[in-house]
């Protein structure tokens, strides 16, 4: 986990790539409805000022493979109001959006840049290169560079061009304040964890974390699967779980887990009991059904009482928590109790080091209040 990190780094001067996650949440017009993701780069963005370099920013915003034919949905993905809002948060600043995020112009526009000034590169992904990685368009990148600083903590999994491929062609790379803060936790949890080690796990497909899973699986001394990714465990032990969420690809894999975690001692508790609902929605009918006991029509949505006070119970007497994955549906209150609850224990307990990821289940501590606890 050991990465040069933004502050080893002579900037003075220096034109300073790199690489933001601006990927926020937008209003219907475009503009930023949500700036978290915004304000978590800027530390490392002042950084660069402050120390007199000339900081050129680069970032996806949404998916425009999925909207290419559809002009003005594509044009609700420029990085135009982004970089409005931005120059707003640093009063005075000069900020210039180019409208591309290679290619001749971009390249005068940096060349006209002064220390302390910002560049705003379009969306990355209007390049078709990004998304393949392209050699090409990452040389091309790199040629705007003297360092490079990877600060997209929501998409360093990606291998792009921005991300990843631009990394070969600039000698000096580093990581900026928010992915050094992530990797410095990480770096504890997984060089030397607090014990006991407990991870949450929710979230809808087994198969797609299978990795994660596997690999936790060497290190925690207690697995909780919540959420909807409990289902297929469920069925994967031959229980009956009516219309809920089921990851067909996913049955083989968790009883591949299920083997796992006893083989190597681990204790895995799934639910013992769920909120079911008659219905995806917040004026649904529900009650509470122990395991195996989903009705056919009814799907589960939440854990039960019995599955939080079990949760709980290990929670409580953990000294570390990796969460990753709400487990029920908290954006419906019918359905958000477990979610809170396990939120609540986490934030009131002074001895554990609670380490929680991916946008949902950040997003539901925020909404509870939590997040600064
Ligand atoms: C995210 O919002 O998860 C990141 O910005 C990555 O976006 P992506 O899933 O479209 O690559």
């Amino acid at each position: 986990m050991n990465k040069l990190s933004i502050d080893a780094l002579d900037l003075a001067g220096k034109r300073v790539l790199m690489r933001v996650d601006f990927n926020v949440p937008q209003h219907e017009d475009g503009t930023v409805r949500d700036d978290t993701r915004i304000q978590a780069a800027l530390k490392s963005i002042r950084y660069v000022l402050d120390q007199g370099g000339k900081l050129i920013l680069m970032s996806h915003l949404g998916r425009p493979k999925k909207v290419k034919d559809d002009a003005a949905k594509l044009a609700l993905l420029k990085l135009d109001p982004i970089a409005e809002y931005l120059a707003g948060l640093l009063d005075g600043v000069k900020v210039t959006k180019v409208d591309d995020i290679v290619g001749a112009d971009v390249e005068a526009a940096v060349a006209a840049m002064k220390a302390g000034e910002i560049v705003v590169l379009e969306n990355t992904r209007f390049n078709e290169g990004e998304e393949k990685n392209d050699p090409e368009l990452s040389a091309a990148l790199a040629k705007l560079a003297d360092v490079y600083v990877s600060d997209a903590f929501g998409t360093v999994h990606r291998a792009h061009a921005s991300t990843e491929g631009v990394c070969h062609y600039v000698d000096q790379c580093a990581a900026g304040f928010l992915v050094k803060k992530e990797l410095d936790y990480f770096g504890g949890v997984l060089n030397a964890p607090d014990r006991p080690l407990v991870a949450i796990l929710g979230g809808a497909k087994v198969s797609d974390k299978i990795l994660v899973i596997e690999n936790l699986l060497s290190l925690v001394d207690t697995l909780i699967i919540g959420g909807g990714m409990a289902y297929t465990f469920m069925k994967a032990q031959g229980h009956e779980i009516g219309k809920s969420l089921l990851d067909e690809a996913g049955i083989e894999v968790a009883k591949k887990i299920l083997a796992m975690a006893e083989e190597k001692g681990v204790k895995l508790l799934l639910p013992v009991d769920n909120i079911v609902a008659d219905d995806f929605s917040n004026d649904a009918n529900t009650m509470v059904v122990g395991l195996g006991e989903i009705p056919a029509d009814y799907e589960g949505l939440d854990i039960g009482p019995k599955t939080l006070e079990l949760f709980l119970k290990e929670i409580n007497a953990a000294s570390t928590v990796v969460w990753n994955g709400p487990v029920g549906v908290f954006e419906m209150e019918k359905f958000a109790g477990g979610t809170k609850a396990i939120a609540q224990a986490l934030a009131e307990n002074p001895k554990v080091t609670s380490i929680i990821g991916g946008g949902d289940t950040a997003a539901a501590v925020a909404q509870y209040g939590l997040a600064d606890k």
